[in-house]
């Protein structure tokens, strides 16, 4: 597969909030192997952990149970999103939100024993990010960064879908892969060819004992849960609404007519590096 480096259109970094509550309700989570895997990693002891764009809490849930009385910060820049996190994180006193672009927030004295970000590292600047890492991690803390993308298991629905993809001029949707086509090696799927940030990290050279791991996980949308999650992906959100409101619509004419729903395979893709 050749590796190339599309750029992001970094104004759909927006575009969550518009739909907070059917982001929170129907986007997938992340499986609790993966959060041991990277508090085995981080190995924190009494230092806190920082997560940068939290959205409404799909990871900081979970790693907040999992953290216990360790302190959690999240920054996330939409209000809106932060209002649902803060819903969703109100019986965890250990955690913190902090309202803002993680480009404008600053550690101050605390140094953190790990940074994660769920499906949201994209979205940061690329020219700076590496360094507002290091710079928020105390030496030997941990990074991790993970994503969820999903393949379709049934061959016969992804082609139905493909064709509605088409028909529509949308490219890169949830669906466009067959779970087969992801292959083994962690990252390397159509969305993100180019941007797993192994390379970025290597280059950077200011950290180590760099990993790249795979979880899959299947799971079943029915078709109501799925509009909801294509209604909140970036990609469909920067359509006009009529133009989202067909395309969802002949997606779920598709759907209803193979069960009534989409079976997938999350790869939870997950990138592992500690500052030297
Ligand atoms: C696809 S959502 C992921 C949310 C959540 N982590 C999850 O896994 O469901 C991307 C999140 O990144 C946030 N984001 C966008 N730009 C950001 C920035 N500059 N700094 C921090 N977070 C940002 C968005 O507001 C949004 O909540």
């Amino acid at each position: 597969m050749t590796v190339s480096r599309q750029p992001l259109d970094m104004r759909r970094s927006k575009v969550f909030g518009e739909v907070a509550e059917t982001y929170d309700a129907s986007r997938a989570g992340y499986p609790s192997a993966l959060v041991s895997t990277v508090l085995d990693y981080a190995d924190l002891g009494d230092r806190p952990a920082v997560e940068s764009g939290a959205g409404t809490g799909k990871a900081t849930v979970p790693f907040a149970a999992a953290l216990g009385d360790s302190p959690l910060l999240c920054v996330e820049p939409d209000a809106r999103m932060a209002a649902v996190l803060r819903r969703n994180t109100a019986d965890r006193p250990n955690v913190r939100i902090h309202v803002g672009p993680f480009e404008e927030w600053h550690p101050g004295d605390t140094r953190f024993g790990l940074l994660f970000a769920a499906t949201s590292w994209h979205w940061l600047d690329p020219d700076r990010r590496w360094d507002l890492v290091h710079d928020a991690l105390a030496p030997g803390g941990a990074v991790a960064l993970f994503w969820n993308p999903q393949g379709v298991l049934d061959p016969h629905l992804h082609a139905a879908l493909a064709e509605v993809d088409r028909r529509h001029g949308l490219t890169i949707t949830p669906h466009a892969e067959l779970s087969s086509s992801y292959g083994d090696t962690p990252g390397h799927w159509p969305g993100m060819l180019g941007h797993w940030p192994d390379a970025e990290c290597r280059q950077d050279g200011r950290f180590t004992d760099l990993r790249s791991l795979r979880i899959r996980e299947q799971a079943h949308y029915d078709t109501d849960r799925y509009l909801g999650h294509l209604a909140s992906v970036s990609l469909y959100r920067a359509l006009p609404a009529d133009r989202r409101d067909r395309a969802l619509a002949d997606t779920a004419a598709v759907l209803d007519a193979h069960g009534g729903g989409i079976d997938v395979e999350h790869h939870h893709d997950l990138f592992l590096s500690r500052r030297r």
